[in-house]
This record gives C-alpha cells, sequence and structure tokens, in this order.
C-alpha cells in the first residue's frame, strides 16, 4: 500500500464508494437485512442466559415445572434465530446481486464507449476479468464478508456488554484472552496474505501462459515445439504448487494457534471461574453461561481475522473496476458539436497530418490529401506504410497529433463521434464476426427482413457459400468465424456492409484480399454499382484491385509519394509502375 500516491484516494476509501454508488438505489432491502442482522447479533446471547437461569434455578432447587418454559424459550430462540437468518439472507442477496449486477452492466457499457488507444492498453482478457472474477469478489464481499463482519462485530460488543452485567470478574477473565488473540491474528493475517496473494499471481500466470499456449497449440506442433512449451509449464506449475502450500502451511498455523489460544482462555475461566464458584462471588449457572459466552467472544475476532483478506483482495478488484469506469478517454468529444450539414457530400480534406503510435516512432509523417466528393480512391503502399493507420484517424479511432481533418469542410473533431460514425464506414482489414447463425451475423442486432439480407449476401457474393452451408442462413458462426474460411469471413462482412447501408464514406481496408480475384472482381463490380456516387477509400495490395480507381495514392514510410490515375501513375514510371510490373509477371 506504500506505493499509492498521496494525491490518490485510499483504497478502502475507493472500495466504500464504490459499493456505497452500487447499493444505493437497492438500500430499502438492505436496510431490512441489517436490521434483522442486529438481531440476530443480540439473540446470540439469550441461549447462554436461559442457561445459566435453569441450572442456577429449576435445576438446583428441584422444580422441574419451572424448567419447561426455559427450554421452550431456548428451542424457540434457536428456530428464530434461523428464520431471522434465512430472510435476512434473502433480502442481503437481493440487494448485493442486483447491485453487482448493475455494476457489470454499467461496466460493460463503459468499455463499449471506449476507444482503440484503450483496447490496446488493455487487453480482451484482462477486461473479461474485471467483468467477472473481479465483480464476484464484490460479490463475496458483499454477501459473506459483509454478513460476517456486521454479525460479528455486533455480536462481540452485545457478548461484552452482557457479560460485564451478569459478572464483571468472569467478564475479565474472559477478556483477558483477547489483547493476544487479537496480536496473534494480525501477525498471522500479513502472513496468510502474503502468501495468498503469492499464489493469486502464480495462478494468473498459470492460467495466461495455459490461454496463449494452448492457441497456438497448431503452431506449436508444426514447429516441434511441445517440449519446452511445456517445460516452462512445469515451471509455471511448480510456482503455484510453492505458493499454494505456503499458502496452506501459514492457514493451518494460523488455525491451530487460534484453537490453542481460545483452549487457554477457557482454561483460565474455569480455574478463576471454579474459584469463585466456591468463593461465593459466581454462581455454577454463572460459569457454564460463560463458557458460552467465551466462545461467543472467541469466535468474531477469529471470523473477523479470516474476512481481513477478502477485504485486501476486494480493495484490488475494486480499484481496478473504478479505474476501468473512469478510464479518461484519449478521443474527447467536441464540447459543442457541429451538426453535419446535409446532404453529406463526402468532401474529405487531410492538411498536414503527423502520426505516431509511440514517442518518436513517427507513422505518418506530414500528409495532405484533398479527395473531392464521389471521387473513388484507391491507396496502395507496403506493408508497414500507414494506410490501416491513416484510416484510423479518418474514423477517428485515433487523433494526429499535427494537422486535421475536413468532411464537408468540418474539422472532425468538432463532430459528435456518433455523426462522425455515420459518415466514415470502414469494413475492416481482419473482419469480425460473431457467435451466432449467418443472418445474425449479416444483419447484426438489425431487424431485417430475410429478403433483405438474402439480397445483401447475393450482392456480395456471398450467397454462393452460405447456400452450400447445410443449414444455409441459420448455419452457426463458430467465434471467431473459425469454420468459415478467411476470404468467407470476409465476404460476410461485405455482405453485412451493404445490408447495414452505411452512409457517407465507404472505407474498404483490404477487405477483399483472400477472395479468389474472379470473385473479388464479381464483388467489386457490385460496390461500384451499389456506392456509385459516393466518395470511398480502397486499400489493396493486388494493383489490378484498383487499377479502375479514378485516382492512385501510393504510401511510402508515412508520405504520399505518387498520386494520379493508373495511366498516369504508370508513364511516371516511379515505384507504383515497378510494383505493376511485377505483380503482372507474377
Ligand atoms: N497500435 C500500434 N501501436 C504501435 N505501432 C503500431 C500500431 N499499429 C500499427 N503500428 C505501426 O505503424 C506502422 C503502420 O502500420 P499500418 O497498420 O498503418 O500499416 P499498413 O500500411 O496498413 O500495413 P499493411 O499493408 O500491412 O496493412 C507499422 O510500422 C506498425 O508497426
Ligand atoms: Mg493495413
Amino acid at each position: 500500500m506504500t506505493t499509492i500516491q498521496k494525491s490518490a484516494p485510499r483504497p478502502d476509501t475507493i472500495l466504500f464508494v464504490l459499493l456505497y454508488r452500487a447499493v444505493r438505489p437497492h438500500w430499502r432491502p438492505l436496510a431490512v437485512s441489517l436490521v434483522l442482522l442486529a438481531i440476530t447479533a443480540a439473540l446470540n446471547v439469550v441461549p447462554p442466559t436461559l442457561l445459566q437461569w435453569a441450572i442456577d434455578g429449576p435445576i438446583s432447587t428441584g422444580d422441574t415445572a419451572d424448567l419447561w418454559p426455559i427450554t421452550i424459550l431456548y428451542g424457540g430462540t434457536a428456530v428464530a434465530m434461523f428464520v431471522i437468518q434465512y430472510v435476512y439472507t434473502y433480502y442481503l442477496q437481493k440487494a448485493g446481486q442486483r447491485a453487482l449486477s448493475d455494476m457489470r452492466t454499467n461496466l460493460f457499457g463503459r468499455i463499449m464507449e471506449q476507444d482503440q488507444a484503450f483496447f490496446l492498453k488493455n487487453p480482451v482478457g484482462d477486461l473479461v476479468m474485471r467483468l467477472t472474477s473481479d465483480i464476484d469478489t464484490l460479490s463475496a464481499l458483499l454477501s459473506t464478508s459483509a454478513v460476517t463482519i456486521v454479525t460479528e462485530t455486533a455480536t462481540l460488543l452485545v457478548v461484552i456488554v452482557v457479560m460485564f452485567t451478569v459478572n464483571w470478574r468472569l467478564a475479565l477473565l474472559v477478556i483477558a484472552i483477547l489483547p493476544v488473540l487479537v496480536l496473534v491474528t494480525r501477525y498471522f493475517s500479513a502472513r496468510v496474505r502474503n502468501s495468498s496473494t503469492g499464489e493469486r499471481t502464480a495462478l494468473a500466470k498459470v492460467s495466461g501462459y495455459l490461454n496463449e499456449q494452448l492457441q497456438g497449440v497448431p503452431v506449436l506442433q508444426i514447429f516441434g515445439a511441445q517440449r519446452p512449451s511445456m517445460d516452462r509449464f512445469d515451471n509455471y506449475n511448480h510456482g503455484y504448487r510453492r505458493a499454494l502450500i505456503a499458502l496452506r502451511r501459514h492457514s493451518a498455523l494460523f488455525l491451530m494457534t487460534q484453537e490453542v489460544l481460545a483452549a487457554v482462555g477457557l482454561g483460565m475461566l474455569l480455574y478463576g471461574g471454579g474459584q469463585g464458584v466456591l468463593a461465593d462471588w459466581a454462581t455454577m449457572g454463572m460459569l457454564v453461561a460463560f463458557i458460552q459466552y467465551a466462545d461467543r467472544a472467541f469466535q468474531p475476532v477469529l471470523r473477523l481475522s479470516e474476512q481481513y483478506n477478502a477485504v485486501q483482495i476486494a480493495f484490488g478488484a475494486a480499484e481496478r473496476i473504478e479505474r476501468t469506469l473512469h478510464e479518461p478517454r484519449a478521443i474527447m468529444p467536441p464540447h459543442v458539436p457541429i451538426a453535419p450539414t446535409l446532404p453529406f457530400r463526402g468532401d474529405v480534406v487531410l492538411e498536414d497530418i503527423h502520426f505516431q503510435y509511440l514517442a518518436d516512432r513517427p507513422v505518418l509523417r506530414g500528409i495532405n490529401i484533398h479527395i473531392p466528393a464521389g471521387q473513388r480512391v484507391a491507396i496502395v503502399g507496403p506493408t508497414g506504410a500507414g494506410k490501416t493507420s491513416l484510416i484510423g484517424l479518418l474514423a477517428r479511432w485515433y487523433d494526429p497529433q499535427r494537422g486535421r481533418i475536413l468532411l464537408d469542410g468540418v474539422d472532425i473533431k468538432s463532430l459528435e463521434p456518433q455523426a462522425l460514425r455515420s459518415l466514415v464506414s470502414v469494413i475492416p482489414q481482419d473482419p469480425i464476426t460473431f457467435a451466432g447463425d449467418i443472418s445474425f451475423n449479416i444483419s447484426l442486432y438489425q431487424q431485417l427482413v430475410s429478403a433483405d439480407i438474402r439480397q445483401a449476401a447475393g450482392i456480395a457474393n456471398a450467397a454462393h457459400f452460405i447456400e452450400r452451408l447445410p443449414e444455409q442462413y441459420h448455419s452457426l458462426v463458430t467465434p471467431n468465424g473459425a469454420n468459415l474460411s478467411a476470404g468467407e469471413r470476409q465476404l460476410l462482412a461485405l455482405a453485412r456492409a451493404i445490408a447495414l447501408q452505411p452512409h457517407g464514406i465507404l472505407i474498404l481496408d483490404e477487405a477483399t484480399s483472400s477472395i479468389d480475384t474472379t470473385t473479388e472482381a464479381l464483388v467489386q463490380e457490385a460496390l461500384e454499382r451499389l456506392f456509385h456516387g459516393r466518395t470511398s477509400i480502397i486499400i489493396a495490395h493486388r494493383l489490378a484491385t484498383v487499377r479502375s480507381a479514378d485516382r492512385i495514392l501510393l504510401i511510402q514510410q508515412g508520405r504520399v509519394v505518387e498520386d494520379g490515375d493508373h495511366a498516369t501513375l504508370i508513364a511516371q514510371n516511379g515505384l507504383y509502375a515497378t510494383l505493376y510490373a511485377h505483380q503482372l509477371a507474377d
């Protein structure tokens, strides 16, 4: 905790604020359960008191008739505690689980609004952990730890007060051992906490490694790398085992010490209390009752110490959740947004654009392009030249460090992100598919009639492969589209773009690169017809794909080095002409 900066809020503050905000809307069931919790804590002292009455009253006087009511009360208390516990658990779960499910939805919503830079910084695996195991940690805290902390603290207080009221000398005997118990508990808690952190870190290493290696099994097999991969796994696995053993050893030692101390405490009570009964400052009934009180006083200390770790872990989870909830956005929406003038024409100006992902690693170095409305532009250039990056700036996934981008004369920074997205549609380099059937993958949550879906698939030339699938449009696509070929996934992505009819500028980033040349030519032709008159930008490596474009921009090392239509660039006899000659020769 020493690494936390002075200005940062303390972890307990973060946790309490987070939980407070989450449970506030559900305060009614929470209030009910807290009241019932307090009642249970108070009821805890009833059984020992009844025991004392029975022993000092009817049992010592031999009056069996009076024993009955006490016995019934004793049983009745047990039943009442059972019922109350059931009811408060119900209400607490109701409040807690609702609060956490709200938190999960809220967190998911925030993540959905984040920009690309955020997803680069936060791997999907981490985000999934945040939404599942971190929230589960808080759930455990609310359902188990909170109950324990509240009931046990209340019980401890009530028991102490009752003991001193009944017999202060016996009470002192019970209390004497508590400071030792607390000290020992604190000593061991620190140890258990450290080894529990070690165990979690080791487990995270094991699961992270498994995740990565299992995904790569085919590659590992091809290159015969299974053995070294297993050796490394063995390392992680051993680390995990050592951490687990350390944790178990500390926990076991802790538990045994606690029990020994509790036994010592009871022994002191028995000896001192026995003297008291003989010396007549205590009764037999009191002694028996105090043995139960002692038990009810030691238990809270032990249980509270167990919760200490749960609370520490929850601090970590709360901090991570809070950070994700309030992650500052790299792309800020404008304070005073300007509405795009309608109808949108699609005039694009890139003015002196400089961009880099990492400091001192420039990707785009001074790009100046004017694309008049309706022009069909192709962008070509070597791998890593900055083509996808340029598109990312147009769609405002990133902001350039210098320069500005105008759409119909309006700086894209002054448009609402929603408005910008409706003006610039990108079909990305790696097509994304979702688990669901083909129809769902095309319509993507929109209510489209099946005729429209089929029509879009037809235009994209995807219908051929879809109709060959066993269940056609109802065939399931596995996660990552693993049961489709790379080209089929691209056709599906194109069908989606056509079905959802994006408005404004259409950008294809290598969107047809895995499709065979004959089909690609058909798709190109269909797209040209469909998006006739609209500004479009097509990135492609296959130069045959871009030959017919109105204009071709050749990008190299972050600069536009050639600009013109096919014939002009061939006549210039520069890099484009060389690349084209190479591809023709292939
Ligand atoms: N998120 C990122 N962080 C850091 N560097 C990046 C990131 N994305 C891309 N780059 C780098 O920026 C440069 C341009 O990448 P970009 O994806 O724009 O190339 P490209 O022209 O689209 O290449 P390709 O033809 O292979 O798709 C590359 O050198 C790449 O390594
Ligand atoms: Mg690219």
